[in-house]
């Protein structure tokens, strides 16, 4: 029997957690694949990473590279040194990478660019059409999350993801809109899979679990009588006068509505430093507390009556749910959650109308996406097994 095809299946920060570990158990379930845990250690506080592998049932990662923070450049370019010494170590058959953090361009940087170090002339030689998949190269790079766009290049997700779909192998989508998108980049519908949306899949495997948890209750809370409110994103807790803004529509929200606030340490640090935080805690309707756990937080998503948020997942898991969004942002890389979904893209300026708009309806309306259905990772693992097993290997020079 031929060896065991290795997986490096990478995860650096909280949203990816729940990205890989459907996948982690899908491929270990598989007695041809090798499923390797690598966490570059972008995210590192126990509640926003060992929490997580806790209630994702991962074991501890295979290879922790301890990366840590720092500036986009000195986390990026750490990253990189650190994973192109593991592939020297160990060379994998694939390597996913998932979503849009830092972690993700840059181990498919390393991954890209060491699999030539070691025959370094003519290796462009070998894609003979561009984008065609050259089944025989080693490493592959697969993005799962691929083909998102919120056409707005001061966010730094944006810069991720538009780098590391121009230069993966194989292109994992969640919505037809990835699909297009990476078309219209020119990209060959070769390398592009609609696969669905992997997030749900954590969402299903769980919900029995975060059904039972009912964590509201640990605020004196009653299922659909709360709003859940999460903010990290830097053009909303990084700029004072936003970040004063922000504060002060909860404030107003909060007298009549209550707030559950689980708060990022970015947005922690910067409500610190701006002396926001103690006047935050002491108003009396909004529940500050540490970032949450997976199932505490999905439980307090599942039983609230509206999110206020500028995360990328949390506007999925919502739409999926058929809970109101309200989204504190310009833009979305996930319209399918506007036009499908629940998803509302609101200023701070017009949140107070849409709170009232929202919690006026009786109606949770929401049509679940095509492919958000629980089994995402198992149309990942076909596909993994189609590029490293049954396609036969087109050796091009
Ligand atoms: C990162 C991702 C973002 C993702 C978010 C989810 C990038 C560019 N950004 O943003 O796409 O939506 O994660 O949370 O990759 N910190 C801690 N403890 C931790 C992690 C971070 O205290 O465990 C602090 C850091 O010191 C830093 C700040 O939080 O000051 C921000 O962390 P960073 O990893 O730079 O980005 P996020 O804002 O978390």
């Amino acid at each position: 029997m031929s060896p065991k095809k290795t997986i490096h299946l990478i995860a650096a920060a909280r949203p990816n957690f729940m990205k890989i570990a459907p996948l982690y158990h899908a491929l270990s379930r598989e007695p041809w694949a090798n499923p390797v845990i690598v966490h570059t250690g972008q995210h590192y506080d126990t509640n926003m990473s060992d929490a997580f592998f806790r209630d994702l049932l991962l074991p501890v990662p295979h290879y922790h590279l301890g990366i840590g923070s720092g500036t986009h450049a000195e986390q990026t370019g750490k990253v990189m040194i650190a994973y192109e010494r593991l592939l020297n170590e160990t060379r994998p058959d694939l390597v996913v990478v998932v979503g849009d953090v830092n972690s993700t361009l840059a181990c498919t940087l390393a991954t890209v660019k060491i699999r030539y170090a070691d025959r370094p002339s003519g290796g462009g030689r070998r894609f003979p059409l561009p984008g065609n998949v050259n089944r025989a190269i080693r490493p592959l790079v697969a993005h799962l999350e691929a083909g998102l766009r919120s056409f707005d290049r001061s966010m730094p997700e944006e810069i991720n993801r538009i780098a590391t779909d121009t230069l993966a192998d194989i292109l994992w989508t969640p919505s037809a809109d990835g699909n297009e998108n990476l078309l219209w980049e020119g990209v060959s519908r070769e390398k592009i899979e609609r696969v669905g949306n992997i997030m749900i899949d954590s969402l299903e495997m769980m919900r029995p679990k975060i059904e039972k948890i009912r964590m509201a209750k640990q605020y004196g809370l009653e299922q659909g009588t709360y709003g859940l409110v999460t903010l990290h994103r830097p053009a909303n807790v990084d700029e004072p006068a936003q970040l004063r803004a922000i504060c002060t529509a909860l404030e107003k929200i909060t007298q009549t509505f209550p707030l559950v606030f689980p708060v990022h340490p970015r947005t922690r640090k910067q409500l610190e430093q701006n002396g926001y935080w103690q006047v935050l805690a002491q108003i009396p309707n909004l529940f500050l507390s540490e970032p949450l756990p997976y199932l505490q937080f999905m439980s307090l998503v599942f039983d609230s009556r509206l999110v206020i948020t500028d995360s990328g997942g949390v506007q999925e898991e919502t739409t999926y749910l058929g809970i109101p969004c309200l989204t504190l942002r310009e833009n979305t890389e996930r319209p399918i959650t506007v036009s499908e979904g629940t998803n509302r893209l609101c200023t701070v300026e017009t949140l107070l109308q849409h709170i009232a708009k929202a919690t006026a309806s009786k109606e949770r309306r929401s049509r679940k996406p095509l492919l958000w259905d629980g089994h995402t990772a198992d149309r990942v693992v076909a596909s993994i097994q189609q590029v490293l097993l049954d396609a036969k290997e087109v050796m091009l020079d």
